[in-house]
């Protein structure tokens, strides 16, 4: 019997890279955009073979396509691993994407999440939560080096978190509905590059980047409190200070600058990269009387797709 789960994509608040050394960063769950996993029986092959059919028309457009059949090939060990099962069965993973890879929106956390999900619930043991957690970061530890962990969290919880390393990850409740508008700049980038580029530029001039990585830090907090007491203005400003200092580590690029500038001159009350940067998406919080112009604001600016994604506030 065939099988299908799926995962959202995540936008990151407050605190990209400075999650890395241990800072807390704030994320939503983007749940609109999603990546689905399927898993079937396959009578036609051998015992134990377990076939892989990646997103073709998403992964091609990468520099590495292969890079999507192996993250989902390592989704799939874990999953077995997990269930302590050393034979795979004799299936059929096929995963198809709205996510868009290498663009900030944790695609690979949600593949991970979706192919554990599906592969879990085909062989009839769904994994809890907190294991389906456990295995999108394990193969985010072996695809992507070192990540923080808030992708998979965000993703596997869909639910805004508070975030840091080694701590149990804290649900935000929302004061009231804020909206974003979310723009792709065209540029494809790696993560694993955005996040080795800074470990190195943090080795040869710590003086330079650890005090920028330390201000970066200092945002989430404040963004949890005008968050939850729905302080539109506050978490604006936030986000404005943290592109700043995102770009003075080099993080931003100008396809990016040019989106973001166009989303504040056209209303928005802050705005900034999200995820791993020079390149991929940006983010900007918008009131509801400015989503239509700073949409028309950012397709004239040159980008390609622009979604609209409200967080809605917390029930009760
Ligand atoms: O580009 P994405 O969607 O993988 O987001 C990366 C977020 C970083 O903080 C840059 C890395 C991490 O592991 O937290």
């Amino acid at each position: 019997m065939l099988v299908s789960q799926s995962a959202c994509a995540k936008l990151i608040l407050l605190g990209e890279h400075a999650v890395v050394y241990g800072f807390p960063a704030l994320a939503i769950p983007f749940s609109s955009l999603r990546v689905r996993a399927s898993v079937e029986p396959d009578f036609t092959s051998a015992p134990g073979t377990l076939t892989i059919t990646p997103p073709e028309k998403e992964a091609q457009r990468l520099k590495n396509p292969e890079a999507v059949t192996d993250l989902i090939k390592k989704a799939c060990e874990m999953t077995l691993r997990t269930l302590n099962l050393s034979q795979a069965p004799t299936c059929v993973v096929r995963v198809r994407s709205e996510i868009p890879f290498a663009s900030g929106l944790g695609s690979s956390a949600a593949v991970s999440v979706a192919v554990a999900r599906a592969l879990s619930a085909f062989l009839g043991h769904p994994l809890p939560v907190e294991e389906v957690n456990a295995v999108a970061f394990q193969t985010e530890q072996i695809t992507h080096g070192s990540p923080s962990g808030i992708d998979n969290t965000v993703i596997a919880y869909e639910q805004p978190i508070f975030f840091q390393k080694t701590q149990t990850p804290m649900g935000v409740h929302p004061g009231k509905a804020f909206t974003f508008l979310v723009a792709d700049s065209g540029v494809q980038k790696s993560t694993m590059e955005t996040v080795s580029r800074l470990a190195q530029r943090r080795t040869d001039s710590p003086q330079e980047v650890e005090p920028v990585l330390t201000q970066i830090g200092s945002l989430a907090q404040p963004g949890l409190q005008a968050l939850e007491e729905g302080d539109e203005a506050r978490l604006g400003s936030l986000m404005n200070q943290n592109q700043a200092l995102l770009a003075s580590l080099g993080l931003s690029c100008e396809a990016l600058d040019r989106l973001i500038e166009a989303a504040l001159s056209a209303g928005a009350i802050g705005a900034k990269l999200t995820g791993g940067g020079q390149g991929g998406h940006m983010l900007a919080l918008v009131p509801e009387s400015a989503v239509s112009p700073v949409k028309s604001a950012l397709k004239d600016a040159g980008s390609p797709h622009v979604y609209v994604t409200t967080l809605k506030p917390a029930e009760g």
